[in-house]
């Protein structure tokens, strides 16, 4: 598996982000930009999944034809802006099981709490990919992912939109073998945990909340 970090530099998922970070980009723009970069980073992320050969006809002959093994894909978002890319994901994994974590920051303590939880229930065979667009201090990504790595999935990936070098580094220093997928790592956070330069609260942004 590849671990690491690999950052998508494709000049379409490059065009498109810069579209997204633009401050004057609409809500329904930006939900449809988060939805076509999804299928992106789930073309890329799905690239290394092992594929059987099964006989098959065309109208025209027999052949050996590659077609994905094992059992189906698990996408995880993290509520709420996470369900912005993985209805990505789905537009080309239609076939994927999808999970939802919910978390929300301790004002006090700064810690992640877990306020929902449902995945499907038989990891153990299955590849999963949790998905958050904005990869900040990591705190969120690692609360999900000690969840889920507990249940002891067949393969653990991350892929987000946009990540902070200190989420990177919180991210590997916790889970040093999930490899994380993402557009582009940004410059810092400032002083709110904010990406910088970013675009903004990606969950306001998808759900026009402010
Ligand atoms: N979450 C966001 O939505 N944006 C950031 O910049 C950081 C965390």
């Amino acid at each position: 598996m590849t671990t690491g970090v690999q950052v998508l530099d494709h000049p379409l998922v490059q065009h498109k982000l810069s579209i997204m970070r633009k401050k004057e980009t609409s809500t329904s723009k930006f939900r449809g930009l988060l939805h076509e970069i999804g299928m992106l980073i789930g073309y890329e992320v799905t690239r290394d999944l092992p594929v059987t050969s099964v006989r098959i006809e065309t109208p025209l002959a027999e052949m050996d034809a590659p077609m994905i093994d094992g059992k189906k894909l698990v996408f995880i978002s993290v509520l709420r802006a996470g369900n912005g890319l993985v209805d990505g994901m789905l537009q080309v994994v239609p076939s994927a099981r999808v999970g939802h974590v919910g978390l929300y920051r301790d004002h006090e303590t700064l810690q992640a709490v877990e306020y929902y939880f449902k995945v499907p229930t038989d990891l153990e065979d299955r590849d999963v990919i949790v998905t958050d667009p904005m990869l900040a201090t990591g705190n969120s990504a690692i609360a999900a992912l000690d969840r889920i790595a507990a249940l002891k999935p067949k393969r653990l990936k991350y892929a987000c939109l946009l990540a902070a070098p200190e989420g990177v580094a919180a991210l590997q220093g916790a889970h040093p073998d999930v490899p994380i997928y993402t557009a582009a790592i940004d410059s810092h956070l400032n002083e709110k945990g904010y990406i910088v330069p970013g675009l903004g609260d990606a969950g306001d942004r998808i759900y026009g909340t402010r």
